[in-house]
Parts: C-alpha cells; sequence; structure tokens
C-alpha cells in the first residue's frame, strides 16, 4: 500500500518541527514497510510569499486529494500587515472548510515525567489521558445572522447567531461514541440546555443517537459551566468529552493547561466518512502557533507535532500498534530527562529541535 500525505510545514517553527516528523516517516518506511509518500507544500505567510494567496489552488487540491495532512504553523510579525482575505489563518481556515474538518479532537494527556510541571497538583493529572471533541464547522462562530447594528441612539448592537441542525449534532455525536469505543468506552456530553434551545436540542440529539447506535458506551450529560468545574478539579473523570465550537475552544484550552507547555500539545480535525471508501479527509496539527521568538533557533519542541503524527497513525490509517509505539517512545524520552527548553526541569538534559527528534526516532 502507498499512503499519501501532504506536509504543510507553514511558517515560523513549523519547518523546523515538520523536518522532525519527516525523519519518523523516513524511519517507519524503511523499518516497517509503511509506503508513506509524503510531499511539501506551502501555506501561510511563505504561501502568501511565493503565490499571493495563503494556500495556492494547486496545493488545495493536494490536500483534497492527500490521505492525511499534517500541518506546522502559520503566521508571524513579518504578515502583519498583509490584506485580510490573504492573511496566514486564510490558508488554515480555507484547509477547514473545504475538506469539511467539522470534529476537532483534542486530546489532554499528562506525561508522567511532566505532571510535576503541570499547574494543577501532581495527583490530579499524573498519568491524565482524555479527549475533547469540540464541534468545528457550526455553532456561534458561523451562524447568521451575524453584525453591529447602528441603532441610531448613540448605540449600537452586536449580534452573534448560535444555530445547530441535527445533522450537526449527529455527526460529531457519533463521531464522539466511535472514538470512546477505541478507548475507555464513556462520553460526557456538555451544553447549557437550561439557558439555551442549542442545547435543548443538542442534549437530544446525544441522547437519540446513542440510545440508537451505541448502547454499548456509557453517556453522561453535564452543563458545560459545571464540566469546566470538573476538568480542573477532578479531570480523570473523563474520556471523550464532546461539545459545540464556543463552549469547546474554552474547554480544550482549560485541559491543555493541565498538561504542561504548548510544545506538547497535538491535535486533530476530521471530516465525514467518504460513502464509498469510509475514510475521512483529516488534518493533524500541534496547538502551538508559529512561536516567531524562537523560530530559527533549532530550540523549539518537536513533540506536539511528532504526536500529532502518532495521532494520524491512529486515526487515519489505523497503525494503532505503531501510535502506541510512537506515543511509548515519547514517554521514554521524557521519563530520561531529555528536554527542550519550554519543559527543562532541574537535573533533567536540554537538547535543541533536531536532537529531541533523533532520540524519538531511536526510541
Ligand atoms: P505561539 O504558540 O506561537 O507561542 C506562544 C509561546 O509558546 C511562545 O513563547 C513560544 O516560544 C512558545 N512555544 C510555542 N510552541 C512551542 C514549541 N513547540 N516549543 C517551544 N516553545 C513553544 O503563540 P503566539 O506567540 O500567540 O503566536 C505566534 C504566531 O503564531 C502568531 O502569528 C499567531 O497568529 C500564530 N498562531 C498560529 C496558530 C496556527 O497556525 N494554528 C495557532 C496559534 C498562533
Ligand atoms: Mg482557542
Amino acid at each position: 500500500t502507498t499512503r499519501k500525505l501532504l506536509l504543510l510545514p507553514g511558517d515560523g517553527i513549523g519547518p523546523e518541527a515538520m523536518a522532525e516528523v519527516e525523519k519518523l516517516i523516513a524511519a517507519i518506511n524503511e523499518e516497517a514497510g509503511a509506503g508513506f509518500e509524503s510531499e511539501r507544500a506551502l501555506v501561510g505567510g511563505s504561501a502568501y510569499d511565493a503565490h499571493g494567496a495563503a494556500i495556492s489552488d494547486a496545493d488545495m487540491t493536494l490536500a483534497m486529494d492527500a490521505d492525511a495532512v499534517l500541518f506546522g504553523a502559520v503566521g508571524g510579525p513579518k504578515w502583519d500587515g498583509v490584506p485580510y482575505e490573504s492573511r496566514p489563518e486564510a490558508g488554515l481556515l480555507r484547509l477547514r472548510k473545504d475538506m469539511g474538518l467539522f470534529a476537532n479532537l483534542r486530546p489532554a494527556i499528562c506525561y508522567p515525567a511532566l505532571a510535576e510541571a503541570s499547574s494543577l497538583k501532581r495527583e490530579l493529572v499524573d498519568g491524565l489521558d482524555i479527549l475533547i471533541l469540540r464541534e468545528l464547522t457550526g455553532g456561534v462562530y458561523f451562524g447568521e445572522p451575524k453584525e453591529i447594528i447602528d441603532l441610531g441612539n448613540g448605540q449600537k448592537r452586536g449580534v452573534d447567531t448560535q444555530v445547530y441542525e441535527t445533522y450537526e449534532i449527529e455527526r460529531i455525536a457519533r463521531a464522539a461514541f466511535e472514538l470512546a469505543r477505541t478507548r475507555r468506552g464513556k462520553v460526557t456530553s456538555m451544553e447549557k440546555r437550561n439557558v439555551m434551545k442549542t442545547g435543548v436540542l443538542w442534549n437530544e440529539v446525544v441522547t437519540a443517537v446513542h440510545g440508537r447506535e451505541y448502547p454499548d458506551i456509557a453517556l453522561d450529560h453535564m452543563l458545560a459551566d459545571a464540566g469546566g468545574m470538573k476538568l480542573v478539579q477532578n479531570p480523570k473523570q473523563f474520556d471523550v468529552i464532546v461539545t459545540d465550537n464556543l463552549f469547546g475552544d474554552m474547554l480544550s484550552d482549560i485541559a491543555a493547561m493541565l498538561t504542561g507547555s504548548l510544545g506538547m500539545l497535538p491535535s486533530a480535525s476530521l471530516g465525514a466518512p467518504d460513502e464509498v471508501t469510509g475514510k475521512r479527509r483529516a488534518l493533524y496539527e500541534p496547538v502551538h502557533g508559529s512561536a516567531p521568538d524562537i523560530a530559527g533557533q533549532g530550540l523549539a519542541n518537536p513533540i506536539a507535532m511528532i504526536a500529532s503524527f502518532a495521532m494520524m497513525l491512529r486515526y487515519s490509517f489505523e497503525m494503532v500498534a505503531e501510535a502506541d509505539a510512537l506515543e511509548a517512545a515519547i514517554a521514554a524520552i521524557l521519563d530520561a530527562g531529555t528536554r527542550t527548553g519550554d519543559i527543562m526541569a532541574p537535573g533533567c538534559r536540554q537538547v535543541g529541535t533536531a536532537e529531541m527528534g533523533d532520540a524519538i526516532v531511536a526510541a
């Protein structure tokens, strides 16, 4: 088999971190005959410099045709003045939109070696492994009307509209239950049905999909504000949390901070399964940005990018053993005290981007 990957390193530390994944791809091809064929293309500011757009139509076609896309990060002060429609983020937004990526997976995993560095008490987060599933293409960020109206009496009215339709909730609910089946079999759905009609519908549809199709999974419901409290008070009670675009944005950032550095956090965004092949379009990316303050210096932590590649192995290629092995290699390297600057701790050995990548490849 051949597996077609599109690598979009982007700007700043994106290319440096991507280079470490390319080492891994070469190693997996050589040692396990994985058949990855990877191609690099431009996105963000670097694409704007080359093509005058944050992603070219030709590269967009490559993304649509790839089995999976690995994305680095985009943006930086160099492009602060470019026209709004060509700004670096526009490349990522177009990828999400054209690829139909409605399901955003944000794992919060706390490697035991880093539990000390968490903002919470060690025992609360040591061994934490939860997955927040955020609806990414609907809700209040996209609903119409969305406007500022001049009321003419010195007052204005800002309007955003939260809208969800049954099919949007059904597909994110199915994704949550499917993911839970590969994990600990538990889904917690979060909304605000006490004050929002979309919350009432969300609760109703998730409950119906569960009853019809996933009786083997444990489902519970929580109000999203209470869920935020529980996430900080006792995060290990959760397995998969499924929630809307707005609450998911916030809850996933809260969960991220349970685990330590931005340089450690991967994510995935998935589309609907193809009706013929069952395969989902997918884009994997670290949560961090382009980190202009450390770009080009070999200081970036490549683990977020490498862990995003591990998610790709797991969710796009069903290479579960390989994904487990890669995550175990990351844990082993951290246990051995190898650290980039962002996760450095007393008694550990500080290394740069390439050395961290090499250590993980070797492990
Ligand atoms: P950032 O995530 O780039 O950096 C925040 C801080 O974390 C910086 O001090 C940085 O050095 C550090 N950091 C981030 N990733 C790291 C890594 N892998 N290893 C070590 N340290 C790391 O966020 P910031 O500074 O707010 O944004 C910088 C640029 O990135 C902006 O242009 C922003 O628009 C863009 N950005 C892009 C994103 C994307 O492409 N998805 C997401 C967030 C920001
Ligand atoms: Mg956010």
